[in-house]
């Protein structure tokens, strides 16, 4: 007879290949998410204009009728894990329409306007992307400084200016992540108030100091980034305007400097340097400026826990960069204190970034 101590061993052992089954199958997600956005699945949809039957999906797709089940099985999963949703429980393909969710109307460009995550899909799912974490281990050891450096043998700063079309679709990535924090920095009026100029540094292709003079005409914003990401960048706003170099050498003066997804690239080291030149920048001239960080703030304590799972996910992608980590209020402290500022304030936005001003 099996005692019931055995029962509870095998019980507990069934549910830890579960989740590691969960969790090993995982990478399945973003892949079969890619798939859906390479066959513009979304935009299907919404141009649609209801949601849209298995047959006329297949249709629209011109996919073959023998692999109208692939279909149906991507998007089975596709709305089992929220990307879509199905309607009607008939067993009939005709009786179930698929749907867009919050997520899928973000994938069609014609539903969400400037707000489409098309880009980052694209690029968290690109195969030399995904390549680095299989270094994980390597750098654990010490063997490599950092994931990039693993895998592609130079920095991502390296592969990226020697690469325009991945700059390319990084800096498109980065740009629609914006176009997101667009919607939440509206409503940061305060943050904006008495500043004439900011240098957004670090300012990728300028989609953040356009969204920011346009909804605050009276700041003057200039992009500060590498000559190669500015070289190939531009924006029609008249208050908007772009200059190549480098963050560890000089920062043009402002009233304010912005550093959205900056410091969650670089060493704690580095964040000093760069903060105290950031200071430096805000304090001339008589100048009582601020910095403006938009980042992550991981708070497992009050954050809820989807939310602190996606920041430590974010953590150990940020190992693709030296030295790059995702914070806790602590730890950010620790970094204002030791580049010489007097006090900050954080504001949490409504995605699962902060905003941070650090005042001299
Ligand atoms: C993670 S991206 C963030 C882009 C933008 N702030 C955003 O949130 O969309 C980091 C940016 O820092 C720039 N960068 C990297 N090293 C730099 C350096 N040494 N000096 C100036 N900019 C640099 C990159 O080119 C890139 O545009």
């Amino acid at each position: 007879m099996v005692s019931t101590n055995d029962q509870l061993e095998a019980l507990e052992l069934f549910q830890g290949q579960s989740l590691l089954y969960t969790h090993m199958y995982a990478s399945l997600k973003p892949m079969s998410l890619k798939c859906a956005v390479q066959l513009n699945i979304p935009e299907i949809i919404y141009n649609h204009g209801k949601p849209i039957t298995l047959p006329d999906l297949v249709s629209t797709l011109k996919v073959p009728l023998a692999k109208s089940s692939l279909v149906k099985r991507l998007m089975r999963f596709l709305a089992h894990i929220g990307i879509f949703a199905i309607h009607g429980k008939g067993e009939d393909d005709h009786d179930q329409t698929y749907a867009l969710t919050p997520a899928s109307k973000l994938l069609s460009k014609s539903c969400s306007k400037d707000h489409c995550l098309t880009p980052m899909v694209l690029m968290c799912t690109d195969p030399i992307f995904m390549s680095l974490f299989h270094q994980l281990g390597d750098l654990i050891h010490g063997e490599v400084p950092n994931l990039s450096e693993g895998a592609l043998g130079v920095t991502l700063w390296e592969f990226l200016e020697e690469k325009p079309a991945y700059s390319s679709l990084f800096n498109e990535a980065m740009a629609s992540n914006s176009q997101m924090v667009s919607l939440a920095l509206k409503n940061c009026s305060e943050v904006f108030e008495g500043i004439e100029s900011i240098v957004d540094v670090g300012g990728g292709n300028g989609t953040t100091a356009k969204i920011i003079c346009e909804a605050f005409p009276k700041v003057k914003c200039l992009v500060f980034d590498v000559p190669h990401v500015v070289a190939n960048s531009s924006c029609e706003s008249q208050n908007v305007s772009y200059v190549g170099g480098d963050i560890f050498k000089s920062i043009p003066k402002a009233d304010a400097i912005m550093l959205k997804s900056i410091l969650h690239d670089w060493s704690d080291e580095n964040c000093i340097k760069i903060l105290k030149t950031c200071k430096d920048s805000v304090s001339s001239k008589g100048r009582k400026g601020k910095v403006i960080i938009i980042d992550i703030l991981i708070n497992e304590k009050d954050d809820e826990k989807d939310i602190t799972q996606q920041n430590l996910i974010m953590d150990i992608s940020m190992m693709a960069f030296d030295g790059g980590k995702e914070r806790t209020e602590k730890e950010w402290k620790h970094l204002f204190i030791e580049a010489g500022f007097k006090d900050y304030k954080i504001f949490p936005l409504f995605s699962y970034e902060s905003l941070i001003e650090v005042y001299p």
